[in-house]
C-alpha cells in the first residue's frame, strides 16, 4: 500500500509519515521547503524520513502541476493521500496574501486533479483549520456551525477547500475528509507558531509578544493525538452511493479552551525562568477563542486525545532546548 503525504518536510507531515513508516507502510513524500520558515528545520526533518527505505520524497511546489504530474505518475499504486502542504500562518497572511492563494487555492486544486487520474485513490484526507469559524461562533465549535465569515485570508482559503472538495467529491465521487486543526503543537513543531516563539524568547531573556493583551484561549492539541486521529481517518472513507457526496468535515482538537497566560506559565515552569511579557493588542486577522467539539470525530473514528497542555507543552520545550543545543 502506497500513502502519499504532501507537506512531507511540514511539522505534521513529517509526524504522520514517520508513523506510517515506522508501520510499514510506503510513503511518497512531497514538499516545497519554502522559506516561510527555518528550510534547515525543514531539511532536518526529512532526514528523519529519509533513514526508511520505503520512503521517497519529491521536492516540488503543488502549484507546479506538470510537476506534481510527472511525480505521482511514477506512483499510479497511490491509494490513500494525506494533504498537508500549504501556507500556514493566520497572521501572515495578512502580508503575504497571494502565497496563500497559490499554494492553498491553485495548489489545492491541482491535488484535486491529480486525486482524479490516481486510480487507486481510496482517501484523501485533507488539511482545514479550526481558524474557519470567525470571530463570532458559540463555544465550542461543532462542525455544523456556520463557517462562512472568515477574518482572515488564511481562514478564506482553508474554507475554499472545503468547498472545493466538497464539489470534487460530488463530481466525480473521490472519497475526501477534511480536518479542522486546532493549534496542533509539539517537538518539531512550527518556529512561527506561540510554543516556539514563546520558549525561544523566554530562553534567551527577550520579551514574549503577547496578543489582546493575553486575554485569549486556544484549543492546543498535541502532535501525537492529531497523528492518531489522522490515522484512524484515513481508514474510515465516507462511504460513496448514498444521497450525500462522500465527503466529511471534522474538527480534530483537544476539547479543551486553555488560557494563553496559563500556558506562558507552563512554559516558565518547565524553562525555571521568568518570562518578560509584552502585552499588545489583538492583531488583525486572530480569534479571540478557539474550542473544539471532537464528538464526530469521537463516534466515528474512536478518536480520543490523551495529551493534556500540561503534560505536552514541557514536552515540547524540553525537545525545544535539546534541539537548540545542537
Ligand atoms: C495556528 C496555526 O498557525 C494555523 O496554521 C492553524 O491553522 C491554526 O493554528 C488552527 O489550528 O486553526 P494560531 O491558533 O493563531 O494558528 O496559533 P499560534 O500562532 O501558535 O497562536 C496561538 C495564540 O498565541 C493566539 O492566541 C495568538 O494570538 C497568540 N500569539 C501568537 C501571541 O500572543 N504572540 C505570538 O507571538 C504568537
Amino acid at each position: 500500500m502506497t500513502i502519499l503525504v504532501t507537506g512531507a518536510a511540514g511539522f505534521i507531515g513529517m509526524h504522520v509519515a514517520e508513523a506510517l513508516l515506522g508501520g510499514g507502510r510506503t510513503v511518497v513524500g512531497i514538499d516545497n521547503l519554502n522559506p516561510y520558515y527555518d528550510v534547515e528545520l525543514k531539511k532536518k526533518r526529512l532526514d528523519r524520513l529519509r533513514m526508511y527505505k520505503n520512503f521517497t520524497f519529491y521536492e516540488l511546489d503543488i502549484s507546479d502541476r506538470s510537476a506534481l504530474y510527472a511525480a505521482l505518475g511514477a506512483h499510479p499504486g497511490i491509494s490513500l493521500a494525506i494533504h498537508l502542504a500549504a501556507q500556514a500562518g493566520v497572521r501572515h497572511s495578512l502580508t503575504h496574501p497571494f502565497d496563500y492563494t497559490a499554494a492553498n487555492v491553485t495548489g489545492f486544486l491541482a491535488i484535486l486533479e491529480v486525486s482524479r487520474q490516481l486510480d487507486h485513490l481510496k482517501h484523501l484526507v485533507y488539511a482545514s483549520s479550526s481558524s474557519v469559524y470567525g470571530a463570532n461562533n458559540d463555544l465550542p465549535y461543532r462542525v455544523d456551525q456556520q463557517t462562512d465569515r472568515p477574518v482572515s485570508l488564511y481562514a478564506a482559503t482553508k474554507k475554499a477547500n472545503e468547498l472545493m472538495a466538497h464539489a470534487y467529491a460530488h463530481l466525480y465521487g473521490i472519497p475526501m475528509t477534511g480536518l479542522r486543526f486546532f493549534t496542533v503543537y509539539g517537538p518539531w513543531g512550527r518556529p512561527d507558531m506561540a510554543y516556539w516563539r514563546f520558549t525561544e524568547k523566554i530562553m534567551k531573556g527577550e520579551s514574549v509578544p503577547i496578543y489582546n493583551h493575553g486575554d485569549m484561549k486556544r484549543d492546543f492539541t498535541y502532535i501525537d493525538d492529531v497523528v492518531k486521529g489522522i490515522l484512524e481517518v484515513l481508514v474510515h472513507p465516507p462511504e460513496k452511493g448514498g444521497a450525500e457526496p462522500p465527503h466529511k468535515v471534522y474538527n480534530i482538537g483537544n476539547n479543551r479552551a486553555e488560557k494563553l497566560l496559563d500556558f506562558v506559565a507552563i512554559i516558565e515552569k518547565t524553562l525555571g525562568l521568568e518570562a518578560t511579557r509584552e502585552l499588545l493588542p489583538m492583531q488583525p486577522g486572530d480569534i479571540k477563542e478557539t474550542f473544539a467539539d471532537i464528538d464526530p470525530l469521537r463516534h466515528d473514528v474512536g478518536y480520543e486525545p490523551a495529551t493534556s497542555l500540561d503534560e505536552g507543552l514541557p514536552k515540547f520545550v524540553r525537545w525545544y532546548q535539546e534541539y537548540s543545543e545542537d
